[in-house]
C-alpha cells in the first residue's frame, strides 16, 4: 500500500497501522527528513502536485512493493484568509496539493490497482469539505472538491473491485494543527478552542484516523463506496 503524506500526522500513523497489520508499506512525501523517520518500508521523496515526480514515486512504490492495493492520499495542507486576503497564488497552492495532488496520486495509481485485480483508495479530506468555517476559503473549497472527487471516482471505478472513499476528520492533532494554531495570536487559546469544537473537549488522535481508513481499507467495508466518513467528535453534528 502507499500513503502520500506518510511522514507526519495522519499519514504517519497510517503508516504505522497498517505496518502493524504486517501490510508492506511505502510512505511518499514532500519531507525527507521526516520521511526517514516514518517506519515505512518503501520511502520516496516527491511533490504529489507535480505529474513527474508523484507518477515516479508510485510506479517506484509499486517496483518495490511488488503491486499495490491500498492507496491513502493523505498529503495536504492547511491556509487561512477570506476570499479578498487570500491570494490567487495562496489558492492556486492549495488547491494545487489539495485536489490536483489527488488527482494525480490516483491517476498514476489505479493502473496498479487494477493490475492487482482491485483494491481501495482512501482520500483524506476534511469535516471541512462538507461545512465551512470563517477565513478558511481555499481550503474549504479544496476539501469539498476533495469530497466529490473522491465520489466520482468511486463511481468509474467500482465495477472494477476498486473502493474509493472519503474521510472526513475533525480538529485533529498533528503538526499542521499546531502549525496553525502557532499562527493565531494566542496559540494555547486557539487550540482550546478547538479542543472545546468537538462534543469529546478534545482533539482527536491521528491513530483515531487511522483506524477509520484502516477500515475503509479492509474488505470489512466491502459494502462502502462513494462515502465521506465523518470522523469529527461531534464538530459537524451540532
Ligand atoms: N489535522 C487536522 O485537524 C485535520 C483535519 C481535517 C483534515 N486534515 C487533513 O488530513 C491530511 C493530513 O494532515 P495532517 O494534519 O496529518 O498534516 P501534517 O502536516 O502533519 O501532514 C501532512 C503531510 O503531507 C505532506 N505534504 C504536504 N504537501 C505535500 C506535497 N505537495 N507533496 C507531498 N507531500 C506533501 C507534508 O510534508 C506532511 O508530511 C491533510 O490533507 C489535512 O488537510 C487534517
Amino acid at each position: 500500500m502507499i500513503v502520500t503524506g506518510g511522514a507526519s500526522g495522519i499519514g504517519l500513523a497510517t503508516v504505522a497501522r497498517f505496518r502493524e497489520e504486517g501490510c508492506s508499506v511505502a510512505a511518499l512525501d514532500r519531507d525527507e527528513a521526516m520521511l526517514a523517520r516514518c517506519g515505512a518500508d518503501h520511502t520516496r521523496v516527491c511533490d504529489v502536485a507535480d505529474e513527474a515526480s508523484i507518477t515516479a514515486a508510485v510506479d517506484e512504490a509499486a517496483a518495490a512493493l511488488g503491486g499495490i492495493d491500498v492507496v491513502v492520499c493523505g498529503a495536504g495542507i492547511a491556509s487561512r484568509g477570506d476570499v479578498v486576503e487570500c491570494s490567487p497564488e495562496e489558492f492556486g497552492r492549495v488547491m494545487s496539493v489539495n485536489v490536483r495532488g489527488v488527482y494525480l496520486t490516483c491517476r498514476a495509481a489505479v493502473p496498479h490497482l487494477r493490475a492487482a485485480g482491485g483494491g481501495a483508495i482512501v482520500v483524506v479530506a476534511s469535516q471541512l469539505g462538507l461545512v465551512a468555517v470563517p477565513s478558511a476559503v481555499a481550503y474549504c473549497a479544496s476539501k469539498g472538491a476533495a469530497v466529490n472527487l473522491a465520489r466520482a471516482m468511486a463511481l468509474d471505478h467500482a465495477h472494477e473491485g476498486i473502493r474509493v472513499n472519503a474521510v472526513c476528520p475533525g480538529p485533529t492533532d498533528t503538526p499542521l494543527a499546531g502549525r496553525f494554531f502557532e499562527e493565531t495570536p494566542d496559540p494555547a487559546a486557539t487550540r482550546a478552542a478547538f479542543a472545546a469544537s468537538t462534543a469529546i473537549g478534545r482533539l482527536i488522535e491521528p491513530e483515531e484516523i487511522a483506524e477509520a481508513i484502516a477500515f475503509l481499507a479492509s474488505e470489512r467495508a466491502g459494502g462502502t463506496v462513494g462515502a465521506a466518513l465523518v470522523v469529527d467528535a461531534g464538530y459537524t453534528t451540532r
